[in-house]
């Protein structure tokens, strides 16, 4: 999935960022202040588009080990207004939480739907997330993800799996636990429906060293980059 969402994002300037923002007012001046401390943090958000993202993950269902179900067979029709599926990939809570509960509670909540894939055993509810938009949204199938491993990438997918589940789902955003929305709702959601592209974070660090020699010749140097959640 993540070969693929690359793949489709070829023709995208390599610099470019996609980040989401909420603003409704003076008192989130100070909001601002934590979102740019948070776009600092690196916040990846990656806009994928169904179509690439969907039709590859039909033709990479056989090699993968979780996509044993034959999407094929499932209608793909759906009532409504096309949603964005926002992915959380988080260590366990969402921190940002008050951020997204006023861009969600701005939105339309036929037309987005959220899936958290967060440590096995943790629960998000009352005790643990003052948004009410993230009661029941975990996904049932979770791993043990380690920072920086393939873990992620299979989490990632599990994710995917979940929100392919409804086909309402037209568009998939993996978030991280440091992102923030910058756009409000309306503003996000017609940009990214109106796209056919896909958008990943990528670009060269050139403090970076954590290139590995041992990846090439398969990852040479000159293509390695970085992105915040995943490094291609
Ligand atoms: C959303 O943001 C856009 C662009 O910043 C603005 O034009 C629009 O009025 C906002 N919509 C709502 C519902 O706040």
């Amino acid at each position: 999935m993540v070969v693929v969402a690359t793949a489709s994002a070829r023709g995208v300037p390599p610099k470019r960022r996609h980040v989401i923002t909420s603003t409704s007012g003076s008192r989130f001046f100070s909001w601002k202040l934590l979102i740019l401390l948070c776009v600092s943090l690196s916040c990846l958000v990656v806009l994928a588009s169904l179509f690439s993202l969907h039709s590859s993950y039909l033709s990479n269902a056989d090699s993968s080990n979780h996509f044993k179900v034959t999407r094929s067979t499932v209608s793909r029709t759906f009532h409504g207004p096309p949603k964005i599926a926002f992915l959380f990939l988080v260590r366990q809570n969402i921190p940002l939480d008050f951020l997204w509960h006023v861009f969600f509670k701005n939105g339309n909540v036929a037309k987005f739907s959220i899936y958290v894939h967060s440590a096995p055993g943790f629960v998000l509810d009352e005790s643990t997330t003052r948004s009410s938009f993230f009661y029941g949204t975990q996904i049932s199938n979770v791993i043990q993800v380690s920072w920086g491993e393939s873990s992620m990438i299979q989490a990632e997918r599990l994710l995917l799996a979940a929100a392919l589940d409804d086909p309402a789902n037209q568009r998939f955003v993996l978030l991280s636990d440091s992102c923030v929305p910058l756009y409000n709702f309306s503003y996000v959601y017609n940009y990214v429906m109106v796209s056919q592209r896909s958008f990943v974070d990528s670009f060269l660090d050139v403090k970076d060293g954590r290139y590995n020699p041992k990846m090439s010749p398969k990852i040479p140097r000159e293509k390695w980059r970085k992105g915040s959640q995943l490094n291609f």
